[in-house]
C-alpha cells in the first residue's frame, strides 16, 4: 500500500474535502490537550485550522487551496518562529496518528499517509530539546 497511489490518488481514495476537515477538527484538540504542543498555539486555533484544512487539501493531491489563499507554502520557513524540537515533531506525528484512527477506517491507508506526513514533520525541526 506505501507504493499504492500518486498524491492525486490519495485525496479521492480518502474521500476528499470532507474528510481532510474532519481529519483536521479531530487532530487540533489533541494538540491543545498535548503538555508539550499546545504552549506553542494561540487560544483560538480557528485561522489555524482553516490553513491546515487548505495545506493538507493540496499536500494530498486536492486544488491548491493554500498557495492560491496565502502563496508558497515555505511551510518549513513558516515554522522558524516556533521552537520545534524532536519530541514536538513526534508528539505531532502522535496526534495526527490518533486523528487518523478517529476518522479513517483502513490501518493501511493510515499508514499512508502518516508515512506521507512524517517527513515533513521531522524536515521541520528546527532546534535541539
Ligand atoms: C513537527 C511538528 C510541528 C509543530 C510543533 C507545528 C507547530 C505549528 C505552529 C506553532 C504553527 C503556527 C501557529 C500560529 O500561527 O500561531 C503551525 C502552523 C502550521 N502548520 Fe505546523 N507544526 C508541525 C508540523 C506540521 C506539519 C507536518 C504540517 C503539514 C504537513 C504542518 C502544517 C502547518 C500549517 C499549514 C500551518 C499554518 C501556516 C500558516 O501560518 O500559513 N505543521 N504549526
Amino acid at each position: 500500500m506505501k507504493g499504492c497511489c500518486s498524491f492525486m490518488e490519495l485525496y479521492q481514495y480518502i474521500g476528499g474535502a470532507p474528510t481532510i476537515r474532519k481529519i483536521v477538527d479531530a487532530f487540533y484538540p489533541k494538540v491543545q490537550a498535548h503538555p508539550l504542543l499546545a504552549p506553542l498555539f494561540p487560544e483560538d486555533l480557528t485561522p489555524i485550522m482553516e490553513k491546515q484544512y487548505q495545506f493538507l487539501t493540496q499536500f494530498f493531491g486536492g486544488p491548491p487551496m493554500y498557495t492560491e489563499k496565502h502563496g508558497n507554502p515555505m511551510m518549513r520557513a513558516r515554522h522558524f518562529p516556533f521552537p520545534i524540537t524532536p519530541s514536538r515533531a513526534e508528539a505531532w506525528l502522535d496526534c495526527m496518528k490518533s486523528a487518523l484512527e478517529d476518522v479513517i477506517p483502513s490501518e493501511e491507508m493510515r499508514a499512508v499517509i502518516l508515512h506521507r506526513l512524517s517527513g515533513p514533520a521531522r524536515f521541520f525541526i528546527n532546534t535541539e530539546e
